[in-house]
C-alpha cells in the first residue's frame, strides 16, 4: 500500500471567556491511503465543495473530530468523517486521507516556554519579541562564550531586528565584581561585520562614540542602556545566549 504524508501547521486566535486572548497551536499530520477499509455505515459529518484538495485538508485540520477525509477532484466535494473507515468506495478521481496525529497546544506561550528552557535550564522566553534567551555572568573569552551558548543548543544573542534591540534596551543588565559587559553575536573581518552564521549585520545600534576601538566583537556595556560597544575577543565578559525554537 502506498501512502503519502502531508503536514500542516495553523495558528488560530481564540478569545477566552475572561477576555484574554490566547494563541492555540495545532499540528496535524495526514496519511494518504489508496485502499481504504469500508464499513458501509459511516456517513460524512460535513460535506461541501471546496476548490482544492489542500482546502479540504485544512477543513479536516480545523474540525477537532475529523479523522479522515475524501476529496473528489471532479465534483470538488470535500467530505469529512469521524471514523477512519468510510462507507464509500474510493474512485480514481478521489483522494482519501487519514489523520495520523493531531496535536493541539491550548496555550502556545506555555508550549514555547517548554521548548525554550525544557531541556536547558536558565533560559527565559519573552513572547512579545519573541526570544528565548539566557544571561550569564560567568566571565568568558569570545570562543568560550560561543561554546557555552552552543552547548545548550543556542548561539550568542543575534540582534537582527529592531524589536530585539528594543528588548535588550529593556533588560536590566548588572555589573558583578568581575564583569560589566555582556557579549552578543557579531564579528568583524577587516571592515565587515557579520553574525556568527555569516549573515551580514545590516543595522547597528552603537552607543554614541562607539565603536571607539579597532576591535572585532560586540558587547552590551552596563550603563549604555542596551546600546552596543565593541569588545576584544580576548577579554573576559559575560554573555547573552539565544536559542532558536521550532514548533513541531
Ligand atoms: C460494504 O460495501 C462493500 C463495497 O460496496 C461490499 O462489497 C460489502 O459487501 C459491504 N459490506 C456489508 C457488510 O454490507
Ligand atoms: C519582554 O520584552 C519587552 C520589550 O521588548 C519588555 O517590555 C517586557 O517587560 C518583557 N517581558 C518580560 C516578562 O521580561
Ligand atoms: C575575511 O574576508 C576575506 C575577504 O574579504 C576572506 O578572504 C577571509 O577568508 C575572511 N576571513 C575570515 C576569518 O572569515
Ligand atoms: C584595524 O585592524 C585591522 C586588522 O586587525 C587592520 O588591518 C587595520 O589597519 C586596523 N585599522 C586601524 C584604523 O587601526
Amino acid at each position: 500500500m502506498k501512502s503519502l504524508f502531508s503536514k500542516m501547521w495553523l495558528w488560530l486566535t481564540l478569545i477566552s471567556v475572561n477576555g484574554v486572548s490566547s494563541l492555540v497551536y495545532q499540528h496535524t499530520t495526514f496519511q494518504r491511503h489508496l485502499n481504504p477499509v469500508h464499513d458501509n455505515r459511516t456517513s460524512p459529518f460535513f460535506s461541501s465543495t471546496v476548490s482544492t484538495a489542500q482546502a479540504c485538508v485544512i477543513k479536516c485540520h480545523n474540525h477537532p473530530s475529523c479523522e479522515s477525509l475524501v476529496y473528489d477532484k471532479v465534483s470538488f466535494q470535500c467530505s469529512l468523517f469521524e471514523g477512519k473507515n468510510i462507507g464509500e468506495k474510493i474512485t480514481s478521481s478521489q483522494v482519501y486521507n487519514q489523520v495520523s496525529t493531531k496535536t493541539v497546544h491550548q496555550n502556545i506561550i506555555a508550549h514555547a516556554n517548554n521548548l525554550c528552557n525544557g531541556d536547558s535550564p536558565g533560559y527565559f522566553y519573552n513572547e512579545s519579541v519573541p526570544v528565548c534567551y539566557k544571561i550569564d555572568t560567568q566571565p568568558r573569552l569570545m570562543d568560550d562564550a560561543v561554546m557555552f551558548c552552543g552547548e545548550s543548543g543556542g548561539h550568542l544573542l543575534r540582534i537582527d531586528t529592531e524589536i530585539k534591540q528594543k528588548f535588550v534596551e529593556s533588560v536590566n543588565l548588572e555589573t558583578t565584581s568581575s564583569i560589566f559587559k555582556y557579549r552578543i553575536d557579531g564579528k568583524k573581518n577587516n571592515t565587515v561585520w557579520t553574525f556568527s552564521n555569516n549573515q551580514p549585520i545590516k543595522r547597528f545600534y552603537w552607543y554614541p562614540g562607539e565603536p571607539a576601538d579597532n576591535i572585532s566583537s560586540i558587547g552590551l556595556r552596563v550603563g549604555y542602556g542596551g546600546k552596543w560597544d565593541d569588545v576584544q575577543p580576548s577579554v573576559l565578559h559575560g554573555c547573552i545566549c539565544e536559542k532558536d525554537i521550532k514548533f513541531n
